[in-house]
């Protein structure tokens, strides 16, 4: 590895209890805390190099060139990682996913983790793991849980310096997120324009009110890996994070016919007694949340539903890690 360059992997996650709007829309700063899994089968892992004769920063994701607003979405990311390190160098930077980009998952909470990791390192920069995830905060609220490893809470105190940190390893649980994939077509509100959107609804204000009390039922469910007492939560946590984002002016409809199919299945396999519960992010894919011992099953009933085109699944992932690239 040359110096001024480093890599890093990062998974992402599934939140258990949403982060959905903002007390700051610039920082970051989140409505309500969150909690989540990372996904140890859903990785990016980005690559910095500083090079001191480059005169502007250049980006390739899974090696094709991004969109202009993408592209400065992260250069501006690299001016908060420059601006701490004092250095005005451009940089190369490569992102990779191991997970088609057109799979209908979003990548940014992976890509802003691995690019913050890498980024800080490329730059000298020796920061703590809850500086990481504060940085990373500012790429992609998301990705401040994708730092710390297994189980993360992201707690909404309104500091600056908001992050997130691992309540449970990887191996606390052997929880399994088998993803039902009804479309893979891009979303076309991206989650940092519905953020901004939550407090139009009327419902945002009494979403956040109930937020703290299924935080702390989620938690204490997690940690006594307690599947029917975390379900029903996760699953009222999904639908009261939708509600929001239908009734926002104007108002985001993620779900598609497919979704709704889907919602309706999981109650009836629950009946059948497959242990299995749903949460849904900013788009219409539905996360199936099961113990790994029933994946197979779960992954099975997913694929016999008509709507659903295809199922990822992944266990619990660990923190994001700085790679030798051998460079
Ligand atoms: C629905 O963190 O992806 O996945 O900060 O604008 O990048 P930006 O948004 P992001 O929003 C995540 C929204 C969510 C819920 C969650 O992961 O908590």
């Amino acid at each position: 590895m040359t110096l001024n360059s480093a890599a890093a992997i990062a998974c992402s996650n599934i939140a258990f209890i949403k982060y959905w709007g903002n007390s700051d829309h610039r920082l970051r700063l989140a409505a309500n805390a969150s909690l989540s899994m990372n996904l140890a089968a859903l990785t990016v892992q980005a690559a910095v190099e500083f090079i001191p004769t480059l005169a502007e920063d250049q980006l390739s994701i899974n090696s094709a060139a991004p969109s202009p607003a993408a592209a400065q979405r992260v250069f501006e990311h690299l001016d908060l990682v420059r601006s701490r390190a004092r250095i005005s160098t451009r940089a190369k930077i490569a992102t990779t996913s191991n997970f088609p980009a057109g799979a209908g998952i979003a990548s940014s909470a992976a890509a802003f983790a691995a690019l913050s990791v890498a980024g800080a390192a490329a730059a000298g920069l020796t920061l703590s793991q809850a500086e990481l995830s504060a940085l990373a905060r500012r790429g992609s609220g998301s990705a401040s849980r994708s730092v710390p490893g297994g189980f993360c809470q992201w707690l909404a105190d309104g500091n600056q310096r908001e992050f997130a940190t691992s309540i449970a390893p990887a191996d606390h649980w052997d929880l399994c997120d088998v993803v039902a994939v009804v479309s893979v077509e891009h979303k076309r509100v991206g989650s940092t324009g519905g953020h901004e959107l939550a407090d139009s609804s009327d419902l945002q204000a009494a979403r956040v009110a109930g937020a703290a009390e299924r935080f702390a039922a989620c938690k204490q469910a997690l940690l006594n890996k307690d599947l029917s007492a975390l379900g029903p939560i996760i699953e009222e946590d999904a639908i009261l994070m939708h509600s929001v984002m239908m009734t926002c002016r104007p108002p985001i409809f993620y779900w598609l016919p497919a979704t709704l199919e889907i919602l309706h299945a999981v109650p009836r396999w629950r009946a059948g007694g497959l242990p299995v519960y749903f949460t849904i992010d900013a788009g219409p894919n539905v996360h199936l949340i099961c113990e790994s011992r029933n994946a197979n099953q779960v992954e099975a009933a997913a694929r016999a539903l008509p709507g659903v085109q295809k199922t990822f699944r992944s266990g619990v992932g660990g923190p994001t890690r700085l790679v030798n690239t051998g460079n």
